[in-house]
């Protein structure tokens, strides 16, 4: 049910049995909230961008360079071979990703530009921008948001610079040993220790600049297919422990045939939703992607470390509505996720699979969910919803080949 090809900024991709991109997810193409004047997702963007750029200096000059204007096109190889993501990893589904085709896809995150950052060469550097992911849909999902990478190299002389005696010191093993849960094979243990402390107080310091002196943070151990040892970083806030932003010492393999053979480094990767919503009390991240000036008004400051806490009009009342369908042998929630988001665009709140039942003589999956629509701006009419919701039956027994019940 996808056109012959998908033309985006002149470039035509033409589709196959990966395509899986709905006009409503190609249109925030271009958007860059992250890059638009006094909206709440270029504040943060900013904010961190400024501790990098005040905090980090060589003779004057900031270390970091930014890259916030990177195409969210890219090929499978950048988004997760050229990050040794393991060919059976999850995150490569078509059910969680948005793909052009076999070859091309919408990132899934702003990592997927750091092995050709660091093949040009850069050692010290931030990567932000909108990223796609097929998800839930709920208050805190939605399948656009953006994201902050951060990058930072160093030879054996930086990393060393600070030991007064750096004689026998480097950063890697002598003969090969084995991968621990502290480290990779080739990395010499001084060398690791030495970058896990210049990655956690340097995230410690960022967390504290935006969340305050006063917040409480916590490390946990973590996975990433790109980094070794990984962990996440979590900061309390309203007595819930909430993860901010994955990181680790990235693999050597990814530095060595990015012709950075000689260095070491870290990297993270952090959403700029989850921080923006806690940091201006934005209850639903629909509110981003309004126009309406009662929400982005709250944001015109010129400062952006102003201390800003959104104020909600009242909310408008929900509507429900149910659907049942029996699923055909290759269905995937996200692909009904997708389509409520197609026909209901941002009237719909929330989706929640509610009931499943399976039939024992018919042998059939029957899956009921309950669609809650709420518009941010006025009062919804059943009327209206009704019609919507119609329109969301018929696509869905058209589209995805399920039967009403
Ligand atoms: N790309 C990871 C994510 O989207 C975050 C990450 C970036 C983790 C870099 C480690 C290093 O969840």
């Amino acid at each position: 049910h996808f056109r012959e090809s998908i033309v985006l900024k002149g470039t035509s991709y033409p589709s196959d049995s990966w395509t899986n991109i709905p006009p409503s997810i190609l249109q925030k193409v271009g958007r860059d909230l992250h890059n638009r004047k006094h909206h709440p997702i270029s504040l943060i963007k900013l904010r961190i961008k400024n501790f990098f750029y005040n905090n980090f200096l060589r003779r004057g000059s900031p270390i970091f360079s930014v890259y916030d204007n990177l195409s969210p096109v890219v090929t499978l190889k950048q988004n997760f071979d050229n990050l040794l993501v393991p060919v059976d990893h999850p995150s490569r589904a078509q059910s969680d990703s948005y793909y052009f085709n076999r070859s091309h896809m919408l990132r899934a995150h702003t990592t997927a530009h750091q092995k050709d950052l660091i093949m040009s060469g850069l050692n010290s550097f931030l990567i932000m921008g909108d990223v796609y992911r097929r998800d839930t849909v709920d208050a805190s999902h939605y399948p656009v948001f953006h994201q902050v990478d951060g990058v930072r190299l160093f030879t054996q002389e930086e990393l060393f610079t600070s030991v007064r005696d750096p004689i026998g010191l480097s950063l890697f093993e002598k003969t090969v040993g084995e991968r621990l849960q502290d480290k990779q094979e080739v990395h010499s243990l001084e060398a690791v220790k030495l970058v896990e402390h210049d990655l956690k107080s340097t995230l410690e310091r960022l967390a504290h600049h935006l969340f305050g002196k006063e917040s409480e943070i916590q490390w946990v151990d973590a996975y990433f297919p790109f980094t070794h040892p990984s962990w996440e970083l979590e900061i309390k806030y309203q007595d819930k422990w909430l993860e901010v932003l994955g990181c680790g010492i990235i693999e050597q393999e990814i530095l060595r045939s990015g012709g950075a053979a000689n260095q070491i480094g870290w990297a993270f990767g952090l959403g700029l939703e989850r921080l923006a919503m806690k940091l201006y009390n934005i209850p639903d991240i629909r509110l981003f992607w309004s126009e309406n000036p009662d929400f982005l008004s709250q944001f015109q400051v010129d400062d952006p470390e102003t201390l800003i806490t959104y104020k909600a009009t009242s909310k408008y009342p929900q509507c429900i509505c149910d659907i049942s369908f029996w699923i055909p042998d290759n269905y995937k929630e996200n692909d009904f996720y997708d389509l409520v988001r197609t026909v209901g665009g941002d009237l719909v709140e929330k989706v929640d699979l509610v009931d499943k039942f399976f039939h024992p003589t018919h042998r059939r999956q029957s899956h009921c969910y309950r669609v809650i629509y709420r518009h941010m701006e006025k009062t919804l009419t059943q009327a209206a919803v009704n019609v919507i919701h119609n329109n969301l039956r018929q696509e869905a027994a058209k589209e995805l080949g399920v039967e009403l019940r």
